[in-house]
């Protein structure tokens, strides 16, 4: 952790309360050219260290099953397991480009109604159009991957320093579901795909927050709550509407999986959030909603753009503008927003994230199920899914 990190965390000790340039470095969450200045300059990076000072914390009460509910969860994991080299059919032919044209006719064709005029890509035609198709996949499974690895970092890390027997147990369990899922993620992109990407600027910011916070209960709120709840809502949106079977396969037993991890978050923050101060709790809202800033600013795909050739300042405020990029985007909170309401983060501190996810036009989801009523039929064996 650095200096300036800690007289940060120090200073929220303190109960000063932030305003949006300090959380999320710049006063309007909507403010494209200062969402598009933060960029990975670091391409060729093979490897990234975070410091991080915490607690490894031994428990010497293990009765399992005290909290019966992270102990069921427990036992489900433990008969949840799954392979990703031999339950998946790897033998299917993956043709990109047939996908997205595929794709683009069952919607309207490439560009729908957006008037790029004026534009660079006015000029392009349908063989750019499939390029940047086939290179927003690779860019979007690439960023799947990260997260994943982020994953499974941060559960190594709540492994130990979670206080409780049964969530340890649980959380070991986490660790190989994360394993396999940067396992797939890489293989589906080595074996199907064509190239990789690095991890986007937005997230890396985000999980290197994440990861740095002294705090267990921050872990938990960063990757099983935000992450993995918007990741739970965006393979969800893919499941339904791609047509390549490997991949829909795939998304479906990482769901399952994934679905767990949120409910997982949820249950073992509802107890500790249940002795924690306002004050407290508006640390907490205010680091869910960077999470929730840094999660929506990464789906800008700056990077697509960059290998495309093109600007992306002078393309990306044009596609904002088509109606279904909006629908797309905010149906990624579609999990975030309940689960954050049934921790009771959404009216804690006098509303405070009630406010900000209302600026960011996603409160309307939050009388939609949580993952602690939804998790069970996810459960149901994967080969068994459709
Ligand atoms: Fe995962
Ligand atoms: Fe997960």
């Amino acid at each position: 952790m650095t200096e300036a990190m800690r007289d940060d965390e120090a200073m929220r000790d303190d109960g000063a309360m932030r305003d949006n340039a300090a959380i999320i470095g710049r006063d309007d969450v909507n403010d494209l050219a200062a969402i598009m200045a933060v960029r990975n300059t670091d391409w060729g990076e093979r490897r990234h260290d975070v410091h991080s000072d915490y607690d490894t914390v031994f428990t010497w009460d293990y009765e399992k099953g005290a909290r019966p509910k992270l102990d069921k969860l427990y036992e489900k994991a433990k008969r949840s397991q799954w392979n990703a080299q031999t339950d998946l059919p790897w033998d299917t032919e993956v043709d990109q480009e047939a996908l997205v044209v595929a794709n683009a006719a069952a919607n309207g064709g490439f560009l729908r109604d957006v008037d790029v005029t004026g534009t660079p890509v006015a000029s392009w035609g349908d063989a750019e159009w499939i390029q940047f198709g086939v290179e927003s996949q690779n860019w979007t499974l690439s960023q799947f991957m990260h997260g994943e690895q982020g994953a499974l970092v941060c559960t190594a890390k709540i492994v130990e320093s979670v206080p409780w027997v049964d969530a340890k147990y649980y959380a070991a369990t986490q660790v190989m579901d994360e394993a396999r899922h940067v396992e797939v993620f890489s293989k589906y992109l080595d074996d199907k795909l064509s190239g990789h990407y690095p991890i986007n600027a937005h997230l890396r910011l985000l999980l290197d927050d994440i990861i740095a916070d002294s705090r267990w209960d921050m872990t938990y709120l960063g990757m099983q709550i935000m992450v993995e709840g918007l990741a739970l809502a965006a393979f969800g949106f893919m499941h339904q509407i791609t047509t390549e079977p490997l991949l829909k396969q795939l998304l479906r037993y990482v769901m399952s999986d994934e679905s767990r991890h949120v409910a997982f978050g949820v249950l073992s923050l509802q107890e500790h959030y249940a002795g924690l101060t306002s004050a407290e709790l508006r640390e907490r809202q205010e680091f869910a909603f960077e999470a929730a800033v840094r999660m929506r600013d990464r789906f800008l795909q700056q990077e697509v753009w960059d290998k495309m050739g093109v600007d992306p300042k002078a393309v990306v405020p044009v596609l904002l503008q088509a109606p279904e990029r909006e629908m797309f985007q905010n149906i990624l909170f579609s999990k975030i927003v309940p689960n954050c309401k049934k921790l009771g983060l959404l009216d804690a501190a006098d509303g405070w994230l009630r406010t900000k996810f209302t600026e960011l036009g996603v409160i309307g989801f939050e009388d939609w199920a949580d993952t602690g009523e939804e998790y069970e039929q996810l459960q149901q064996a994967p080969a068994q899914a459709s």
